[in-house]
């Protein structure tokens, strides 16, 4: 099966633990641990962004080291705090050299899992917007990126299905390059993260205007990778 979740927030190895905001966080990696035990090695897990603190790839292996014990393939999208996102083959040289061999990452491509193409890119949120000529250049190249990804799904077979890191819907923001390219390219189902504690309860989930909204982020889910499947959701318009 499909699964999804984000911002995992792994910190093995730079001393920045998310047990420190208390509540779902306290005791997060256990629960991490428990949540993807589940999955097995006919699985793909989509991991939609955030998934570790580390600032260079050598701060992550503890974390992709630990992800690696888990059997599922795993798909990796960039959040607004992987600082140590490298070009693709860097990445890729990196994982290969530590036997890291269950990862992927999903960037201006996309991957066939049974009948879903596996779309995405980190996409843009309005806490990223201060004006100006910057903010056009990144909305425009994160809407490249879906594209070429789209482009790619398409090419692969599936249903489009698209994965981001920031939520392109929020009480108050639309990112309407996003929504309205998902909707050029009849995507039916959309995931995203980034929002924890409070911030969920502006989050925007249901069928709007066609594609189903499902925020996926770590403390959210229990912390328990989503099935992708098509589910009933209650129309927001
Ligand atoms: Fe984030």
């Amino acid at each position: 099966m499909l699964y999804a979740i984000g911002d995992l927030h792994l910190s093995m190895a730079v001393d920045k633990p998310m047990d420190i905001f208390g509540g779902a966080w306290d005791g997060y990696v256990k629960k991490i641990e428990e949540g993807l035990s589940a999955l097995t090695a006919d699985d793909t897990l989509v991991l939609a962004g955030d998934t570790s603190w580390g600032m260079s790839l050598n701060d992550t292996l503890a974390d992709f080291q630990f992800l690696e014990r888990f059997p599922c393939r795993k798909l990796l999208l960039k959040g607004n705090h992987d600082y140590f996102w490298e070009t693709a083959a860097k990445m890729k040289r990196f994982f290969s050299d530590h036997g890291l061999l269950s990862f992927d990452i999903l960037h201006n491509n996309a991957y066939l899992y049974e009948d879903t193409a596996v779309c995405g890119t980190r996409g843009w949120f309005y806490e990223e917007e201060r004006g100006g000529e910057h903010d056009v250049k990144m909305i425009n190249r994160e809407t490249l990126r879906l594209r070429a990804s789209l482009e790619a799904g398409i090419k692969l077979g599936g249903e489009l299905t698209v994965f981001l890191h920031y939520p392109p819907l929020y009480e108050g923001y639309r990112c309407d390059p996003l929504v309205d390219t998902m909707t050029e390219y009849g995507v039916k189902r959309c995931y995203f993260g980034h929002l924890h504690g409070r911030a969920r309860a502006r989050a925007i989930e249901g069928l709007y205007k066609g594609i189903a909204y499902h925020l996926i982020s770590a403390d959210h889910v229990g912390f328990t990778p989503v099935a992708v499947e098509t589910p009933a959701l209650r129309p927001l318009l």
